[in-house]
């Protein structure tokens, strides 16, 4: 298991934010929508993913997705809570269809895993998180296959008052009350107990992200911008061993 490297507060960070975070990711429409999308990168197409690296699980949102789709999926995280509420959730899962392994690890750290291991590989909103997103992508690439699909979401920090305002203009008052509530739990989480809130939500541009893919030798297959503005969702392909881009 690895030791945890990020910083204390960072660790915190989640471990409180767990299960607000999760409420989020269930149930926040704009939050569904990443999740969709990066389910729909690596699920639909002519190429089958079989097996998929969820680097930065979470409570395993988009990985019982997977799961749900056949797939074997391998999830890393570094909070503990996080990972309890994951477990909870695979306890609810029919049997034959968790093919899945679920560890405590710090993507900060070189991950445990062979060179070319993976079909795929998604790390949804951690990378942000990071002191060295590049090396944490160079550990990504070096697991993915040649020919393998990375998906990508990366998050930008979050005005929760613009979020409540683009609620109330689509969705009307009482949307935008129960989106108070919910990013409420979140953002004052959040603002207390990261003393160090700047540099937690230290941001590197997603233009950054895509020359630094490209100059490993992958394609962008798609950007989006999601998540009501705040999200660049990307995903890029590896160059097959023979040179070409297999989708
Ligand atoms: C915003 S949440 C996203 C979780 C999940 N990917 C999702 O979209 O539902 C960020 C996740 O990154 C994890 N994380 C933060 N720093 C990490 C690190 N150094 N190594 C591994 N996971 C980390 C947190 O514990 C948290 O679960």
């Amino acid at each position: 298991m690895a030791q945890l490297k990020g910083s204390f507060t960072e660790k915190i960070l989640w471990d409180f934010y767990a299960s607000a975070y999760d409420d989020l990711a269930r149930y926040y429409a704009p939050y569904r929508e990443v999740m969709d999308e990066a389910e729909k990168a690596l699920t639909s197409g002519k190429k089958k993913y079989s097996t998929i690296l969820d680097a930065g699980c979470g409570t395993g949102e988009l990985a019982i997705r997977l799961l749900n789709h056949g797939k074997k999926l391998t999830c890393m995280d570094v909070s503990d809570s996080m990972l309890a509420l994951f477990r909870k959730k695979l306890e609810r899962m029919p049997e034959k269809k968790i093919n899945c392994v679920v560890y405590k690890g710090d993507l900060n750290d070189k991950l445990g895993h062979k060179d070319k291991s993976f079909d795929a590989v998604s790390s949804i909103h951690a990378l942000f998180m990071l002191d060295d997103k590049f090396k944490a992508l160079n550990e990504l690439n070096r697991v993915l296959k040649p020919g393998g699909r990375m998906v990508i979401a990366h998050v930008k920090p979050v005005s929760i008052p613009r979020l409540l305002k683009l609620e109330y203009a689509e969705n009307g008052f009482f949307a935008a009350v129960l989106v108070f509530f919910r990013l409420f739990k979140v953002g004052f989480i959040n603002i207390i107990v990261s003393g160090r809130h700047k540099k937690v939500y230290g941001i590197t541009p997603a233009d950054d992200i895509i020359n630094h893919m490209k100059r490993k030798g992958y394609s962008l297959s798609a950007k989006k911008v999601l998540y009501r503005g705040f999200d660049d969702f990307m995903v890029f392909d590896k160059k097959a061993e023979n040179g070409s881009r297999k989708r």
